[in-house]
């Protein structure tokens, strides 16, 4: 038996592999006048993903999720082969939230022999923020997002804030490509110390478990600065030594114009986000916060 036919013995949700099944599904929904959500995810699904489909469900009728660990967005010596993948537990988590369809494609469903076309975005994606640290990541991103935008042509698409820059790529994207559909940020989800989830929390030792709140502390208290007024230059400074002596290698701390990521001298420049990523052992993690 295959896994697709084992998940339909497990649990409700309907699981296609093939963008033309796909297509099938939402063009029957659309012919009942249903209102179609895409959640695009790459799985190993925590409640973060959930608050996405929770969220889904308040604008559309029908919520499809994707599952596709793309491997584009990652570089050689990035976590690709590593990244977790638990697709019968995606499964069920995405049916109990009550979800509608799961799209599962293969690497070769995605990128068929011969594939040589990339969207390469700019503007948000050249902000020197992740792009910095991982240059072909949004590439990646905006390709595979740009597909999946185009299969399943949903009436909204969900994002988490938890990756504020690759949200802001792809709602310029989006406009950019004029592609149909709209693009809502959600809320990031938060362990009760104040950890935003992460699939790549898993990767965390008990100890490094301990200390990561310590990235949401810095951001909190380096917001609580700017909003005092401290100057930004030296608000920054302060929350990258806070970080190292929790023991991160920080990549960067910044605040930026909230909608274009620009870098900002002063903090009447109009509305702030604070965005950060930093190391704990072997463990990248990021967060933001509006300030
Ligand atoms: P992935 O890391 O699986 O995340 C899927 C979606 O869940 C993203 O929109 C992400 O921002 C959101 N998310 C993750 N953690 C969250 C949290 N704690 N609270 C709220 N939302 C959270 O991001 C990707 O996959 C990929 O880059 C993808 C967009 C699917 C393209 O491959």
């Amino acid at each position: 038996m295959s896994v697709t036919a084992s998940l339909h013995d497990e649990s409700r949700v309907r699981v296609v592999n093939r963008v033309s099944d796909l297509r099938s599904t939402v063009a029957a929904w659309r012919k009942q006048d249903a209102r179609i959500a895409l959640v695009p995810t790459m799985g190993a699904l925590h409640a973060g993903h959930i608050s996405l489909v929770e969220a889904a469900k308040r604008h559309a009728d029908r919520v499809v999720m994707s599952i596709f660990v793309n491997p584009t967005q990652f570089a050689p010596n990035e976590d690709f082969a590593a990244y977790p993948r638990r697709f019968q537990e995606d499964a069920q988590k995405f049916s109990a939230a009550d979800g509608d369809l799961v799209f599962a494609p293969d690497v070769a469903e995605m990128y068929p022999e011969g594939f040589a076309t990339t969207v390469m975005p700019e503007g948000p994606a050249k902000a020197g923020l992740e792009d910095r640290f991982r240059p072909t990541h949004f590439a990646g991103v905006a390709t595979v997002v740009a597909k999946l935008l185009n299969q399943c042509q949903p009436d909204v698409a969900l994002f988490g804030e938890k990756d504020y820059q690759q949200l802001k790529v792809i709602a310029r994207m989006a406009r950019d490509l004029d592609l149909d559909s709209e693009i809502v940020g959600v809320p990031t989800l938060r362990d009760p110390d104040g950890l935003a989830m992460s699939s790549r929390n898993l990767y965390l030792s008990i100890e490094e478990r301990a200390r990561a709140s310590h990235l949401y502390v810095a951001l909190m208290r380096c917001a609580e600065d700017l909003r005092a007024g401290r100057d930004i230059a030296s608000a920054q400074a302060a929350a990258w030594k806070a970080l190292e002596s929790a023991g991160f290698v920080p990549d960067y701390i910044e605040a930026r114009h909230a909608e274009t990521l620009a870098p900002v001298a002063r903090r009447d420049e109009g509305s702030l986000r604070l965005l950060a990523a930093a190391r704990l052992g072997t463990t990248r993690l990021i967060d933001n916060i509006p300030v």
